[in-house]
This record gives C-alpha cells, sequence and structure tokens, in this order.
C-alpha cells in the first residue's frame, strides 16, 4: 500500500498542473458526450466546465446573468461563498461533477424543466427550489450550523435562487418535461444489487485502502489537491445522515462511475456496493428531521441510517 504513495501524488501534481485557466475553451483531449464531458474521463478534466457562465460572452451585465454568475461560484465553491449554509467540505461540484455537467454524476444539464416533480422522500411535489434545498440541508449539512430553524436555507434564500437561476440557465433552450437521457444513470441496475445485510464493510475497507485512500486519506478527510478536496466521505465535515448519499445503493451508484478518480468507471457493481457500505457505516452529522421522511412512501433497504435509529428507539 505505502509504495504507491510517491507515484499517485506524482500523478496528483501533474493533473494539478494540468488546470485549465478560467478563460480558456474545454481543451481538446476532453472527450464529450453531447454537451457532458464523458464518464470516461479522468481527473484530468476535473477542472473542466464545458458551460461556463463566467467566460460565457452571452451573458450580459443584467441581475440575472449576475446571479447566474453568483449561482456558478455558489455550485463549485460552495463553502468559502455560502459558509453560513455550508459548514462542511462538501461543495455541489464534490458530487455532481464539472458543475453539473458530467455525465454519470448525477448531471444537471437540462434538468431544470422536470421541475415540479414528485419527490419520495418527502412525499410531495418538489420545485426546483426545494430540491436544491434539500442537498443544502442534507449533502451541505446546513443543518448542522448554529442558524435558528428559519434562518435555514430555503427556496426564497439568496444562495438558492442564484443557484436555481445557474441550472436553469444549463437547461436554456431545453424542452420543459422532457427528461433528458443523462438523467438517472447513475444508478447499479437491479438485477447487480446486493441486499444490504449481505454487503461486506471489511472488504469495502480494503477496497478503500487500496483504491481510494490516496486522495481520500486513510481516515477519509480529503487530501487537498490542487485548489480542490477530494471530499470528506464521513465525519462532521461531510455529508449527513439525512443526506442521498448516505443511502448505501445511492452512493455505490455515484461511485460506480466516477471513482476512483484517475481511472473511473473500472470497479464492479458489487465492489462500489461493498465500499459504499463501509463509507456509509461510519458517523456522519445528524440530519434532525429524519422522522418527517418517508412518511407517505416507504423507507428505502439502503437508507441504512434510519434503520438504525429506528432499531435504536425500538
Ligand atoms: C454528497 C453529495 C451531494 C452534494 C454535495 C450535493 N448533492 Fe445534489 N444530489 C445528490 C444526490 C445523491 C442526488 C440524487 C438523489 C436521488 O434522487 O437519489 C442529488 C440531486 C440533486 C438535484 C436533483 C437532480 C435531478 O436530476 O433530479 C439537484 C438539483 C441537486 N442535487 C442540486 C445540488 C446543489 C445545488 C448542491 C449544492 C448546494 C448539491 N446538489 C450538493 C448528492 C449531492
Ligand atoms: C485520484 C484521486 C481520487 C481517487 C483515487 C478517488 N477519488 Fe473520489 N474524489 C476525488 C475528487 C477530487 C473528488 C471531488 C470531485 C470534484 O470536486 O471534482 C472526489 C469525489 C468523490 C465522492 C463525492 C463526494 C465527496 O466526498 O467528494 C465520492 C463519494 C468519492 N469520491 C468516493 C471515492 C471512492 C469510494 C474511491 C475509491 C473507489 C475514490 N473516490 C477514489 C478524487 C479521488
Amino acid at each position: 500500500m505505502r509504495r504507491h504513495i510517491p507515484l499517485a501524488l506524482a500523478l496528483l501534481v501533474v493533473v494539478a498542473c494540468q488546470r485549465p485557466a478560467a478563460e480558456r475553451p474545454v481543451p481538446s483531449p476532453i472527450k464529450m458526450t453531447g454537451p457532458l464531458i464523458a464518464a470516461s474521463m479522468s481527473m484530468k478534466a476535473a477542472w473542466a466546465f464545458p458551460a461556463d457562465p463566467l467566460t460565457d460572452q452571452t451573458l450580459d451585465d443584467s441581475k440575472l446573468s449576475q446571479e447566474i454568475r453568483r449561482g456558478f461560484k455558489l455550485f463549485t465553491n460552495t463553502p468559502a461563498e455560502a459558509p453560513r449554509f455550508a459548514p462542511g467540505g462538501m461543495s455541489c461540484t464534490n458530487c455532481h461533477m464539472n458543475a453539473g455537467q458530467r455525465e454519470r454524476s448525477m448531471p444537471l444539464v437540462n434538468v431544470a424543466g422536470m421541475f415540479p416533480e414528485y419527490n419520495r422522500r418527502s412525499g410531495r411535489l418538489y420545485s426546483l427550489g426545494d430540491r436544491i434545498t434539500d442537498c443544502f440541508l442534507r449533502s451541505e449539512n446546513s443543518t448542522g450550523t448554529q442558524l435558528a430553524a428559519d434562518q435555514l436555507p430555503n427556496p426564497s434564500s439568496p444562495e438558492v435562487l442564484a443557484i436555481s437561476a445557474y441550472l436553469t440557465w444549463l437547461a436554456r433552450g431545453a424542452s420543459v418535461g422532457k427528461n433528458p437521457t443523462w438523467r438517472g444513470q447513475n444508478t447499479i441496475a437491479s438485477s447487480a444489487l446486493v441486499p444490504v445485510e449481505k454487503l461486506d464493510r471489511a472488504k469495502g475497507e480494503a477496497i478503500y485502502m487500496d483504491r481510494c485512500a490516496t486522495c481520500h486519506g486513510p481516515d477519509g478527510q480529503g487530501v487537498q489537491i490542487g485548489d480542490k478536496i477530494a471530499g470528506p466521505l464521513w465525519g462532521d465535515r461531510s455529508w449527513n445522515d439525512g443526506a442521498g448519499a448516505a443511502r448505501v445503493y445511492t452512493l455505490a451508484g455515484m461511485i460506480r462511475y466516477s471513482m476512483p478518480y484517475l481511472d473511473p468507471g473500472n470497479i464492479t457493481d458489487e465492489d462500489a456496493q461493498h465500499v459504499a457500505a463501509f463509507i456509509n457505516s461510519k458517523s456522519r452529522p445528524a440530519f434532525p428531521f429524519k422522522e418527517r421522511d418517508y412518511r407517505v412512501e416507504k423507507l428505502p433497504p439502503d437508507a441504512v441510517y434510519y434503520t438504525r435509529q429506528i432499531s435504536l428507539s425500538q
């Protein structure tokens, strides 16, 4: 294990030095799938944004254009741009990679026109603002701040509106209500799902140490790579236990197609699930409103932090 580290570090330095300047167009070696960075691209594409409002000449100085740019900055540097809502180390782009413009990494291009949409966790229709709010509250752990309940992110918060402006700009020209083909493509096929109780955390830990720890750290807290931090995968600075990524299969689907970042896609469905089970066996901030979730729809089998809460209280 240890002897791999210098090589990996050298690779990371190379990768970090290849960072394109913000005003340069996407360099040609970057493979695209339609408007998205191809899922096969390694970390050398991590700094590329096919649509970048900071350099797009069609945006002017109107209030809306300014908010689109602000939304992009919030999305790509959340803890710095929205410190009151993001107490941890996660940016939106950590999970929705390349600012929501990477294939099989929960891309958000042309997604804005799909809202309002039924949300199973809450059992009601969600606007785009509701959906962004939820990623703040849970993935960004806004509930881990000292904010009073009425100060927490909501669909009228300026940060949420600015991100809505960016995501709506990413859907400009798209048909309202037309589901983009690239949406929902980072899930493990149901035929390949291993029952949660059969997943092997020790095996997951071994895979983690072998294939993930060079960038995410043996302690899961992430290593600084250029201006990026491979996200904290557990502990106080990570997503909270009410987040989508706190579900084992959801997390496995994220890992399966985007990681390990120098060789994305080169992990099996099964290994992605073992490693996700390991990561989601760790402690993370508690989402204080879990009892309000899944009141209408059934609790999914991979929502392990909820199961634990229920079994503890029974
Ligand atoms: C820890 C990972 C993570 C982070 C950080 C994160 N998200 Fe998400 N996001 C998810 C997951 C997982 C889903 C999909 C959940 C599901 O439907 O299973 C999602 C879904 C979404 C959706 C809906 C996408 C669709 O196709 O319906 C939007 C919009 C969104 N996130 C915006 C954001 C914004 C804005 C931020 C930053 C404030 C953010 N996310 C941060 C994990 C994350
Ligand atoms: C070469 C470095 C590298 C390796 C190896 C790597 N990652 Fe990552 N990972 C990153 C970076 C960097 C990000 C943030 C993505 C971004 O901001 O563009 C990331 C993001 C993630 C995320 C999204 C949430 C977060 O915390 O940022 C998960 C989950 C994840 N990695 C899991 C894994 C797993 C599991 C493995 C091993 C199978 C792995 N990674 C291997 C660099 C790496």
